[in-house]
C-alpha cells in the first residue's frame, strides 16, 4: 500500500517522490502514446461512476464489515440492479469496492473513506455535481470571451443559461455553503496543503502581541493554526459569510470573524498583518488589484501583506508531479472564474499595478509546501 511508503526520513521522502514522478512515463512507456491519449479523453468516465456512487449513496448502504448482495443494495439504493452492478464493477477497477464473491459487494479502504469521512462526501458532490459540469463548457467560454476578466464569463455561466458565478452557484447547492466548506478541507488535508508550513516558515514572532486579519478565511482554520503556536496574536477572520463557523473555546478570545466583501474598504484598520490564504488564485488580475487597493485606506506603516498561494514553476524545472498539480490548478481556475496561477513575476507585477508604495520583499516556497510565502511592505 502506497501509505506505508510515507516516510519522515529525508531520503526516504525523496526515492517516494521519485518513484511518483516516474510512474506517468513508465505507464506511457508501456501502454503507448496512443492509448495514453485515448484514456485522458476517456477519464469522465470515472466521474459518471463516482458520481452515481455519491448521488445514490451506495458507499453509505454497503455495510461497514461484511458485504451485501447488488440486489439488496439496489433496493437500498433504490436503483436499477444491473445499472447497479455495472457500475459498482466499473468502480471495482479503481478499488473502489470490491467483490470477495460473485454478486456480493464489499469495501475496499478507499470505499470506506467515502461513508466515513463525510467531507469527501461532499467532495464528490461538489466536483461530480458542480465542477464537471462546469468545465464541459469552459473551451466555449474561451471562445465566447478570449482572455476575461470577468469572473461571470466563464463555463459556469453557459452551463446554468444566465450570468452568474461559481461561488454563486455553490452557495446555492442543495447541501450548502457549509457542505462546501467541508470539502474545501480535503484540498487543505492534502500533502503540502497543511497550515503547519505558514506557521512554521513566517516569523509570527515578531509581531509580538499585534493583529492578523486572514481575509477570505473561511472557517478560520490558517488563524487557529497560528494562534495555537502564537499566544500573543490576535486574529480578524473575514468572509463573504462567517456564520455557523466554531472556534476551539480557549481561542475565542483571540480570533473573531466578521463578514467582509475584500473588494470594499477594509473596516480593521491599522492591523500588523493582511493575509490572504489561498485565495487570490480564484480571481482574475483586475480583481487581486482591487482587493489590493481596498486595503490601502487601512494600512499603516509596514503593515505586511501576505500571500500564501500557488506560484507557477516556469515549464519542466520542477518535479513533474507538482507541476502538473500547479497546472490542472490553474486550468480549474481559469474555467471556474477566471482566476489563475500566478509566477512570483506576475505577483509582483499585480502589487505595482495596485500601488507603488506596495514594497515587494519576495516570496519562497517552504520545501514540501504546495503554496508559496508571498510578502509585501506598505511604505508610504
Ligand atoms: C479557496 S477558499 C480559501 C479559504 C481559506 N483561506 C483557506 O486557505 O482554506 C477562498 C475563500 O475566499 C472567499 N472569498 C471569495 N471572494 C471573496 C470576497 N470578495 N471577499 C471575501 N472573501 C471572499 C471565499 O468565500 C472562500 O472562503
Amino acid at each position: 500500500m502506497s501509505l506505508e511508503l510515507l516516510t519522515e526520513e529525508k531520503s526516504g521522502q525523496t526515492a517516494r517522490l521519485d518513484l511518483i514522478d516516474m510512474i506517468p512515463d513508465l505507464q506511457r512507456a508501456l501502454i503507448g502514446e496512443q492509448a495514453t491519449l485515448r484514456n485522458m479523453t476517456w477519464s469522465p468516465v470515472n466521474l459518471v461512476t463516482l458520481q452515481a456512487i455519491n448521488r445514490f449513496k451506495v458507499a453509505q448502504h454497503v455495510p461497514i464489515d461484511g458485504s451485501i448482495s447488488y440486489k439488496e443494495l439496489s433496493a437500498l439504493c433504490s436503483v436499477n440492479e444491473s445499472q447497479l452492478r455495472r457500475l459498482i464493477r466499473h468502480a471495482m477497477t479503481n478499488r473502489i469496492f470490491c467483490e470477495p464473491e460473485k454478486d456480493q459487494v464489499m469495501h475496499t479502504a478507499a470505499s470506506k473513506l467515502l461513508v466515513e469521512d463525510p467531507r469527501m462526501d461532499a467532495w464528490v458532490f461538489f466536483l461530480t455535481d458542480y465542477f464537471w459540469p462546469a468545465t464541459a463548457r469552459s473551451v466555449d467560454a474561451f471562445q465566447k470571451w478570449p482572455g476575461s476578466q470577468n469572473p461571470k464569463e466563464v463555463g459556469v455561466s453557459l452551463q446554468y443559461g444566465r450570468d452568474t458565478t461559481w461561488f454563486a452557484e455553490i452557495a446555492r447547492a442543495d447541501r450548502g455553503i457549509e457542505s462546501f466548506r467541508q470539502a474545501m478541507e480535503i484540498v487543505n488535508d492534502g500533502e503540502g496543503w497543511q497550515d503547519s508550513y505558514l506557521v512554521d516558515n513566517y516569523p509570527w514572532g515578531e509581531i509580538n502581541n499585534g493583529v492578523v486579519v486572514d481575509i477570505g478565511g473561511s472557517n478560520g482554520h490558517t488563524s487557529v493554526a497560528i494562534a495555537g503556536a502564537c499566544p500573543k496574536l490576535q486574529f480578524v477572520v473575514q468572509d463573504l459569510h462567517t456564520e455557523g463557523n466554531h472556534l476551539p473555546e480557549l481561542l475565542k478570545t483571540r480570533i473573531k470573524f466578521i463578514n467582509h466583501d475584500m473588494l470594499t474598504s477594509q473596516p480593521i484598520k491599522n492591523a500588523d498583518v493582511y493575509l490572504f490564504r489561498a485565495v487570490l488564485h480564484n480571481h482574475p488580475d483586475t480583481i487581486v488589484v482591487k482587493a489590493l487597493q481596498s486595503l490601502i485606506p487601512a494600512l499603516k506603516p509596514n503593515s505586511k501583506i501576505i500571500i500564501q498561494d500557488f506560484g507557477l514553476t516556469d515549464p519542466g524545472q520542477g518535479r513533474l508531479a507538482d507541476e502538473s498539480y500547479e497546472r490542472m490548478m490553474d486550468i480549474m481556475m481559469m474555467s471556474l472564474m477566471n482566476g489563475k496561477e500566478r509566477g512570483l513575476e506576475e505577483w509582483k507585477a499585480l502589487f505595482e499595478q495596485a500601488d507603488p508604495r506596495f514594497a515587494w520583499n519576495g516570496g519562497t516556497r517552504p520545501d514540501g509546501s504546495r503554496l508559496w510565502i508571498i510578502e509585501s511592505t506598505w511604505e508610504p
